[in-house]
């Protein structure tokens, strides 16, 4: 089988999930190309060294624009902060490289823009990591939605919530901070969920949201008493209307205490209901209004069958997945797309519709109205 080098750019959270997809996909899934870790790049040369040890690299760099370059590598893999994303895909794409990249895809609009416009250019393949559409539920509720079983959809209703901040000694992290960020819990949790409307129901039509930061200065890292300045927020709410009509009611939060990386979504439709909870992410519950009088209620769909997207390539029926299995499937889908030469959903058009709804939201927060897309 022929292989395609991996370069990969970025080793820490989402290093460590897109190294085990890349280490794991072609031991589960009928791959058309292997893909090699071929090399990991970070800026301290000492700590790369033990990630690419710890994570399976082959080779280790501590300047991306030596691994953008380098003919040897054919997909190059961003899980950098947000504010490289975009210097880091122009550069791959003029290059000729294969480009997975994490999500939000830029820090604003015009930077996603001449992402997408790179990619194009260059006519390469392209994909931003919104993995929790390849959870086997959500994929799942896709295929019952496109397939009518939902009819004409009227809500979609959908809260992110983390509680990692609440402290207000917790330092100014990159996150915490807009140059480096972009946004906090907007682009970092509101774009998943944003994403998975896009992806269910269809596109928005106009939004109405209000930005929140709760606690305004934090201690910085290393500097002893020293306090800076949050330029983030820290919690969103959006309502919104699709296209088609639909209703979009989201939160995102990081002050949510209790809630540590919970994602829940229901979306009502004239013939039936969806409900999911990533806390319980192989479960689909599905309410379905032509169920007899005497027996009607949610039922409790375990998505572990083989005649459910991606789970039959695990284990047997009941057997259940996790989290780190999401970035297997997308890296799964993305070697078939790179082998076939065509862009895969979410695509950088995607990632730019996405910042078109978060920067649509941030607008409407600041003038006190409802915005078009
Ligand atoms: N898909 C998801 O669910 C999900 C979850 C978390 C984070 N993310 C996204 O993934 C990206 C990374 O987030 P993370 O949680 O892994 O952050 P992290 O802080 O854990 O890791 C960031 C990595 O980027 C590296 N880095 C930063 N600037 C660099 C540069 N100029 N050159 C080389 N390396 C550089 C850092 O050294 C570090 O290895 C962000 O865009 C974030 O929004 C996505």
């Amino acid at each position: 089988m022929k292989s395609l080098n991996v370069g990969m750019i970025g080793y820490k959270f989402m290093g460590r999930t897109h190294s085990n997809a890349w280490r794991q996909v072609d031991k589960f899934f009928p791959v058309p190309v292997k893909p090699v870790l071929h090399t990991v790049c970070g800026r301290d040369p000492k700590a790369v060294k033990a990630a690419a040890k710890q994570l399976g690299w082959q080779k280790t760099a501590t300047r991306w624009q030596d691994v953008v370059k380098d003919p040897e590598i054919d997909i190059i893999d961003i899980n950098t902060a947000n504010d490289t994303h975009a210097a880091i895909a122009i550069a791959a794409a003029k290059a000729g490289k294969a480009i997975l990249c994490e999500k939000p895809l830029a820090m604003t609009v015009r930077e996603a823009e001449a992402m997408l416009a790179a990619v194009k250019k260059a006519g390469v393949v392209h994909m931003i990591c919104h993995n929790y559409r390849r959870i086997p539920a959500i994929a799942q509720a896709k295929k019952m939605i496109a397939a009518g079983d939902l009819g004409r959809i009227f809500h979609y209703r959908a809260r992110y919530l983390q509680d990692w901040i609440v402290n207000p000694e917790f330092p100014l992290v990159w996150r915490l901070q807009g140059k480096v960020a972009g946004s906090g819990a907007h682009g970092d949790i509101n774009a998943h969920i944003i994403d998975l409307g896009r992806f269910l129901v269809g596109e928005l039509d106009e939004v109405c949201g209000h930005l929140e930061t709760f606690i305004k200065e934090r201690p910085i890292e290393g500097a002893k008493g020293k306090k800076g300045r949050v330029t983030v927020d820290d919690a969103v709410i959006t309502l919104g209307r699709f296209k088609n009509g639909a209703l979009c009611n989201l939160e995102a939060s990081r002050f949510a205490l209790g809630r540590k990386n919970h994602i829940q979504i229901e979306i009502n439709g004239s013939k039936g209901s969806l409900v999911f909870d990533f806390e319980d992410m192989n479960r689909l519950k599905y309410y379905n209004n032509a169920d007899p009088a005497d027996r009607m209620g949610y039922r409790d769909i375990l998505v572990t069958e083989g005649a459910h997207p991606y789970a039959g390539a695990w284990w047997p029926p009941g057997h259940i997945i996790g989290y780190e299995h999401t970035f297997v499937h997308t890296v799964f889908d993305f070697l078939k797309a790179v082998a076939k030469g065509k862009p895969v959903a979410p695509t950088f058009a995607d990632g730019l519709e996405n910042q078109k709804v978060l920067a649509a939201i941030e607008q409407s927060s600041k003038t006190r109205r409802w915005v078009k897309i």
